[in-house]
């Protein structure tokens, strides 16, 4: 498949539509952001997700065309995230990837929004070679996987986490110091001030040998910190424990990632999702990952977080291999990746 393709993503909390052309370069993309409607919830509110979307739309794809320099007719594909995220949100991404698709009688194709992640490193540079060891790591998921291809069929989960996804753990220790949402960037930012020695935090699932992981436990770590702490807790005292708790956190995503390509013997480590953010993780996989001679890839900031251009770069691998969604393309929250990864432990 050549020429140019539209990529639309709506499946949590930002509206994102980009342009990728055939040499697969980002011609355009354009992610609008809802965190300042769910901010005062603390969270992303599900029915007001899918109607941003709806008011948001439009003008996205419009805005992603017109940056781009095009118009529908240039186009020969649009590729949409049908799964996982809210259903809601997903279906106001897929409904108008299907009016646009038949008004001007383009093909579609869905796009797992975890393979989108996992090419967002290819944004960057096109030339990362396979097989990959990728850390996926998001408010959503956060899993270790051997990708020898980018598609589904060939990427093989090593471990993920048990139960919260690294991200949740980041939002979720945020509110609790009162930080706001969402809570890996002030987190982030907090931690480079404070000094992680002052608070004592013991790393989650730290075991050696397994790539399982979990983040449940030191929130209530946190929490229970938190409870224990009078009033009046200052900013040097959450930096602190914003400190300790990225620490713990970064340090095992990285201690963990880099063991899994050393025990697969691959060489090309890359990092993808929000939480790919983090400057101490990117730090941290970096540092590991030199010291034992791998190559460690880490996607630009923007690329990190949720956009179109990973959805649009994946699409087009999709088409490429002949991949083509019918009408009766649905927003699913289960798709071939994450049925994958589940394989064997269970319904979370
Ligand atoms: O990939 P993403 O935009 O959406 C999902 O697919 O989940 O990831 C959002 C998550 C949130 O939990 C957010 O707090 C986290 O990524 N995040 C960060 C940073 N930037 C975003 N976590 C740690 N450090 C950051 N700099
Ligand atoms: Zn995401």
């Amino acid at each position: 498949m050549s020429g140019l393709i539209l990529a639309i993503e709506t499946s949590c909390d930002e509206t994102a539509a980009a342009v990728v052309d055939d040499a697969l370069a980002v011609r355009s993309s354009v992610v609008a952001s809802q965190i300042d409607l769910h901010a005062a919830f603390g969270g992303v509110v599900p029915e007001l997700a899918s109607r941003a979307h709806v008011e948001m739309i439009t003008t996205i794809v419009d805005q992603a065309l017109t940056e781009a320099g095009i118009a529908g007719a240039d186009l020969s594909a649009i590729a949409v995230t049908s799964g996982p995220g809210l259903v809601g949100a997903l279906l106001v991404g897929i409904a108008t990837a299907k009016s646009l698709a038949l008004g001007w009688g383009l093909p579609i194709v869905s796009v797992n929004h975890l393979e989108g992640h996992l090419a967002s490193v290819f944004l960057a540079d096109g030339d990362v070679p396979f097989p990959q060891t990728a850390l996926l790591v998001s408010g959503g998921h956060t899993a270790i996987y051997r990708v020898d291809a980018p598609r589904a069929d060939v990427i093989a989960e090593l471990g993920a986490t048990r139960d919260d996804a690294a991200g949740e753990a980041f939002d979720k220790v945020a509110k609790l110091l009162g930080l706001g949402y969402p809570g890996g960037p002030v987190v982030d930012r907090l931690a480079a001030k404070g000094d992680a020695s002052r608070v004592k935090l013991s790393p989650p699932m730290d075991t050696r040998g397994s790539f399982e992981m979990s983040f449940s436990g030191i929130k209530t770590q946190v929490a229970r910190l938190v409870a224990q702490t009078p009033e009046p807790r200052t900013e040097g005292w959450a930096a602190d424990v914003c400190a300790s708790f990225q620490a713990a956190v970064t340090g095992v995503l990285a201690r963990k990632v880099i063991e899994a390509a050393t025990r697969e013997h691959v060489e090309d480590v890359v990092l993808g999702g929000g939480v790919a953010a983090n400057a101490e993780l990117r730090r941290r996989v970096r540092a590991l990952g030199e010291a034992k001679g791998l190559r460690v890839l880490v996607p630009p900031l923007t690329s990190c977080t949720d956009n179109a251009a990973m959805i649009a770069y994946a699409g087009a691998v999709r088409l490429s291999e002949g991949a083509r969604d019918g009408w009766d393309l649905v927003a699913t929250s289960r798709t071939a990746l994450e049925r994958k990864t589940r394989k064997g432990r269970g319904s979370r």
